[in-house]
Parts: C-alpha cells; sequence; structure tokens
C-alpha cells in the first residue's frame, strides 16, 4: 500500500469524476490520503470529503498565497475545525515569493500564526516554501518548528538546506518533480535524505510526474514516483514504499 501524503482532491479539476478515481485507489494499491487544504473553501471542502471516505484525512490551513482571505475570525474558525476527527496537520502554510501578493509582511504574519494554531491543537504542520528558502527556514528556527514537527511539502531546495530541516526533526515530501530529468539538485537532496524521513505525495492536481507530465495528476501516478525514489536510494519498490508509508504513519498518528 502507498501512503499519499498530499493532494487536493477538492479541485475543480476533479469535479467530474472525483468519486469514480477516489473509489478506485484502493483497487490501484493506494492507501491513506491526506487531503490539504489550500484556501478557506479548500478547507471546508476537504472536511466534507473526510466525512464521506474512510481512507481520507484531512490537514487544514492557508497557503500563502491565500493569506489575504484571513482574519481573526476565520482563524478560530480554523482552530475550532483542526479539533475534527481524522484532522492531521495544518497546512498547507508557509512563504511563496513566487508570485508578488499577497506582500511578505502579509505571508510571514500568517504563517506565524498558524505555526502558533498546530502547536496550540498539537499537530504536525505540512509546509509550502518556495522561493523563500531563507525567510521560510529563519522563521521556523525562531519560532521553535522542531517542538511542532512535520514535512516540508514538495521540497526543491538543496542538500544544505535539507540538512537544517533533518537537524529540526522533519519529513521531506517528494513528489513529481523527482522524475523530471532536469531535477539535479533535487535528486542530490534525496540521495542525502535518509529513506525513514521521506514521504511520498503527488500534489494532484498539479506536478504529474514524467511520462504523463503536464497532465492532471493523481495519486495513481504515485508508483513513477516510487520507482524513482527507489533507483535513486538503490533499494527495491516495496521497500520503499513500506518505509515511506510508515513514515506518513508515524507522523501523522494513524494506525
Ligand atoms: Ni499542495
Amino acid at each position: 500500500m502507498i501512503f499519499e501524503s498530499h493532494a487536493h482532491y477538492d479541485d475543480e479539476a476533479f469535479d467530474e469524476d472525483r468519486d469514480a478515481l477516489l473509489a478506485s485507489l484502493k483497487e490501484h494499491g493506494i492507501g491513506p490520503v491526506v487531503n490539504v487544504g489550500a484556501s478557506l473553501e479548500g478547507c471546508r471542502l476537504t472536511l466534507e470529503l473526510m466525512k464521506r471516505y474512510p481512507f481520507l484525512y484531512g490537514a487544514l490551513g492557508v497557503h500563502p498565497g491565500e493569506t489575504a482571505e484571513l482574519n481573526e475570525e476565520k482563524l478560530a474558525w480554523l482552530r475550532q475545525q483542526c479539533g475534527t476527527d481524522k484532522v492531521v496537520a495544518v497546512g498547507e502554510i508557509g512563504l511563496d515569493y513566487h508570485w508578488p501578493e499577497p506582500e511578505p509582511s502579509v505571508q510571514k504574519m500568517w504563517f506565524e500564526r498558524q505555526l502558533e494554531l498546530a502547536r496550540e491543537c498539537k499537530l504536525p504542520v505540512i509546509i509550502h516554501s518556495r522561493d523563500a528558502a531563507k525567510d521560510t527556514l529563519d522563521m521556523m528556527k525562531a519560532l521553535h518548528a522542531e517542538e511542532i514537527g512535520g514535512v516540508i511539502h514538495c521540497f526543491s531546495y538543496t542538500k544544505e538546506i535539507a540538512r537544517e530541516y533533518l537537524e529540526m526533526g522533519f519529513y521531506f515530501g517528494i513528489g513529481g518533480v523527482i522524475t523530471f530529468s532536469n531535477a539535479k539538485k533535487l535528486k542530490e537532496a534525496v540521495e542525502y535524505i535518509p529513506t525513514d524521513r521521506i514521504l511520498v505525495e503527488t500534489d494532484s492536481p498539479y506536478l504529474a510526474p514524467e511520462p504523463v507530465r503536464g497532465r492532471r495528476n493523481s495519486s495513481l501516478n504515485l508508483p513513477c514516483i516510487i520507482q524513482r525514489i527507489a533507483e535513486i536510494k538503490g533499494i527495491s519498490c516495496e521497500e520503499t514504499e513500506t518505509v515511506t508509508y510508515d513514515n506518513a504513519a508515524r507522523l501523522f498518528g494513524i494506525a
């Protein structure tokens, strides 16, 4: 069984065949799925999906690019929902400087508030960090994120940055990017990261791996990612599947 640690099945890209697709995962060897909220609406839909599918768990949080929608009242709603059964993480939260908005000060404020929310709720965090390596690490160190724990989703920084997060006890979400021929830096990082700190993820509907790059992604493509990690680590696909499953189950507290 493969543990899908990061997908967005609430996305409208799945409106046409969501139920059929989710129902087919088990026969393709896909076990638990963590559906990750990226906006308040995404969190609301995640809560609905969790009720409908026993194998689907939820992460609740607001992506840095969407933080302009947050206020005290909405954060209080998130806090309340984090107590729901099967909510296993706060996320995805972090910093994204790839796009100019919202401005960094807004992103930082809500990143800090959501890290503190995770601490209060005793949940791990799912971190989104894009073109913001230094600020993300600086904030996480200053706020003692090592006491909270979690995963750096779609890890795409260097081995040196990986070392810092390893020391903080974090896990690394590895997805479709590892199958791209130009992913040299990431390949080095995956060689370096111990196998017991790696989770597999698709970020569906985004980031489809080779050979289906550019199309709508789904958890059905996880074997391509498992295979590439197995090649890099010099272990079998079965072992990669088992270890990454155990890692995710440990992090998210799923038996
Ligand atoms: Ni995502």
